[in-house]
């Protein structure tokens, strides 16, 4: 008999597992780790251990690369007095041999209390947590997310007196292939702040988070031109939260010193080019450097970057008073410390050991329809089209806003990637539909099982299905499929 996940067991796969006051608390619980254990010279090294995590083993399985993440949360859990098993590389590991990720789950998690997950595959972090009765942590999941890199972010900012609520976050680079990114807008929308989107040609930000941060986290698109005439110093587009979900980060600072200067630019966030994640290696890229950071509006931008940086942020600002990398990367281990040890429940006052339903989600339905059958992922890079993993994973989509036409789409449970055309047939009429009614009456009915989705008409009736005139439902006043 296999170890079994068990469901109330929590997992951090996307910033949006932890929310607004757990997001506080780890920050409060690393803050208490680098007074508790501080190093002299340094404020933002952990200098000492602690014993309080002896009886405790962390086990790290790495599919790719990584030295910040993997090394700091070893780090983090060898200060916290505990034991630590690693998996680095994909090669040496029964990875090699064609084991799936599920099954590599399993049997690690007899050997350790806690798993950090790290996967070139988007979605990977939640596959993993499907088959795990212990937590799994995600370190970086293909482009998806890098929760846990965030929380270093948004640490730094903090150190700096930099609460996020009305702040200008710039961000550089790859912002489609960033999973840092990703994770990151989703908690600078949540708390507040004002993103501004510096991407390479070719590289905004994927649909899917753009569709979230306006349709789940209250942004709005400011256009380039609106956004100019108000504030001259601007020239990128700008998306401002219009219902921040909570009003600042942090009680001791001014928050309205940015809504005074609001041309002023807090933090330049910069990433590398993700190559690996790109079929056309060899693409203009932009490069920070002291040059441009020289304009009034970045005179006290914090400059960040998660490294490792390959060329786009110019090693002269290392020497700069605004150049925070460093740091993101030294919090890495007070951070981790702190969810690790909420993880495990090591403190009495407080515990992650239970879910307690992190940001607050839409209301969804989860749809699933056999593999093999009708509509999958479109997304190339999702954990489900590795044909060795899709045997363990569920061809599970969330349905998304069907009582708006313009805004109805699947989101795959994995990867989060979004389906906005699809029809949906009647396995007992055999017939399909264009529109999002009948999959929204079938779920109000709870006759899911009834209804197989597909990506389009074709599909469907190359399935054996046809096409129902879709005001047939509506005549009927109950956009129920029909069952004629
Ligand atoms: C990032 C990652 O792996 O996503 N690195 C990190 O964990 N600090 C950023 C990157 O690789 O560009």
């Amino acid at each position: 008999m296999v170890a079994k996940s068990n469901p109330a067991t929590r997992h951090i796969v996307s910033i949006n597992d932890l929310s607004d006051d757990e997001i506080e608390t780890v920050f409060e619980t690393a803050q208490g780790y680098l007074d508790l254990l501080p190093d002299k010279t340094f404020p933002y090294r952990i200098g000492r251990s602690t014993d309080v995590a002896s009886p405790f083993i962390l086990a790290t399985l790495f599919y790719e690369p990584s030295t910040r993440t993997r090394l700091s949360f070893e780090s983090a859990m060898l200060r916290l007095g505990g034991d630590v098993i690693t998996s680095a590389d994909p090669a040496t590991s029964s990875a090699a041999k064609g084991e799936s990720l599920a099954d590599s789950v399993r049997v690690v998690a007899n050997y350790a209390d806690v798993l950090v997950i790290r996967h070139p595959r988007d979605g990977a972090a939640k596959l993993a947590a499907e088959y795990s009765p212990i937590p799994v942590i995600n370190g970086g999941d293909g482009a998806h997310e890098h929760p846990t890199q965030t929380l270093c972010d948004i640490f730094t900012l903090r150190t700096k007196n930099k609460s996020l609520k009305g702040r200008n976050i710039a961000i550089s680079g790859d912002l489609r292939g960033s999973r840092t990114i990703h994770s990151f807008v989703y908690a600078l929308a949540r708390f507040g702040a004002n993103i501004m989107l510096m991407p390479a040609a070719g590289m905004g930000l994927p649909a899917h988070v753009d569709h979230r941060l306006r349709e789940e986290f209250g942004c709005r698109t400011v256009s380039r031109d609106s956004y100019q005439r108000e504030n001259a110093a601007v020239d990128a587009l700008y998306v401002t939260p219009e219902e921040p979900h909570q009003l600042s980060l942090m009680s001791d600072i001014d928050a309205d010193v940015s809504v005074k200067i609001r041309n002023k630019i807090d933090a330049v966030y910069v990433t590398r080019f993700q190559k690996e994640r790109w079929a056309e290696k060899d693409q203009a890229y932009p490069t920070i450097d002291a040059k441009f950071l020289k304009e009034a509006k970045y005179s006290d931008a914090s400059v960040m970057h998660p490294l490792p940086r390959v060329g786009e942020l110019d090693i002269s600002l290392d020497t700069d008073d605004r150049a925070v990398y460093f740091q993101q990367a030294a919090y890495g281990v007070p951070i981790r410390m702190a969810l690790i040890s909420l993880l495990l429940g090591l403190h009495k006052e407080k515990s992650f050991t239970t879910f307690d339903g992190g940001f607050p989600a839409p209301k969804t339905t989860i749809y699933q329809q056999p593999m093999g059958t009708g509509i999958h992922c479109a997304n190339p890079n999702c954990i489900v089209q590795e044909p060795m993993e899709a045997q363990y994973a569920k061809n599970k989509f969330y349905a998304i806003g069907l009582d708006d036409p313009a805004r109805s789409k699947l989101r795959c449970a994995y990867c989060e990637s979004d389906i906005e055309h699809f029809v949906t047939a009647n396995r007992k009429t055999k017939t399909y539909f264009s529109d999002t009614d009948h999959l929204r009456a079938a779920i109000a009915s709870r006759a899911l099982d009834d209804i197989i989705l597909f990506a389009n008409a074709a599909e469907a009736e190359r399935a054996g299905f046809h096409a129902k005139r879709d005001a047939t439902a509506r005549r009927t006043g109950s956009g129920a499929p029909s069952t004629d």
